[in-house]
């Protein structure tokens, strides 16, 4: 990923990860039906609040891991599963284009509001559709642009890192997913658009399945 919207990135969340804001654009864990002893992943997990409630519903037998860039974030969430002694945690520092997690070992993986981040969001879906079991699922927030972003926006570390300007379209976001494996994605929540930036957006979450025919029923492999 390009080093200055990593760093980006890094200084705007770091920056808000002792705040209260609210950084969802949708209601993906409302949505995820995690059952106990699922292995399940939550991509951009922030101060780790996702993280907590999947942990509380896979129970002993189930494990979570929240990926993140952000140090502070990352910090924060560690420290959220310390005072209520979670122990079915993990919290791993990555970019999302290589996710440190193995190859079809995931039940459930969920974002909010991250994926639009990515510089090479084409990667992005390659991996999570590596590290999704046969029958695994993905129940995704995130926000496509009404027209593509405009050249003198799409690399401003800010604008990438405020959420926006790293947006696609949402006919190369469905040919992403398509590309990357998934078919019969549902939309689960589509907003009307919004400005945001310097552009109009929608806040979607979808839902998909690697191979929706195969039972993912199995949990931790590594
Ligand atoms: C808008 S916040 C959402 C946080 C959380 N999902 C929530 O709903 O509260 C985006 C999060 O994704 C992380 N992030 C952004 N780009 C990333 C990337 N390329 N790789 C890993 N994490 C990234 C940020 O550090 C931040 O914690």
């Amino acid at each position: 990923m390009d080093t200055q919207i990593t760093s980006a990135i890094n200084v705007r969340y770091s920056e808000l990860a002792e705040s209260s804001c609210c950084l969802s654009c949708g209601g993906a864990i409302n949505h995820s039906k995690a059952s106990a002893g699922e292995v399940c992943v939550d991509l951009g997990s922030g101060r780790g609040h996702d993280v907590l409630r999947l942990a509380e519903t896979v129970g002993p037998e189930g494990f979570v891991y929240g990926v993140d860039i952000s140090d502070g974030m990352l910090q924060k969430a560690q420290k959220n599963a310390q005072k209520l002694e979670v122990t079915n945690v993990e919290f791993r520092k990555s970019d999302l284009e290589q996710l440190p997690l193995d190859r079809d070992s995931v039940n459930l993986l969920i974002s909010n509001c991250t994926i639009n981040h990515a510089k090479d969001k084409q990667q992005v879906w390659n991996e999570v559709y590596r590290v999704l079991l046969d029958g695994g699922r993905f129940v995704v927030s995130d926000i496509y642009s009404l027209q593509p972003v405009p050249d003198e926006y799409r690399d401003d570390p800010v604008a990438v890192a405020e959420c926006w300007a790293g947006s696609v379209t949402r006919d190369v976001y469905a040919a992403q997913l398509e590309q990357a494996g998934f078919t019969d994605v549902t939309i689960l929540e589509e907003s009307d658009a919004y400005e945001k930036g310097a552009i109009e957006v929608v806040s979607w979450t979808i839902l998909g399945y690697k191979n929706p025919k195969v039972c993912s029923c199995h949990s931790k492999s590594t």
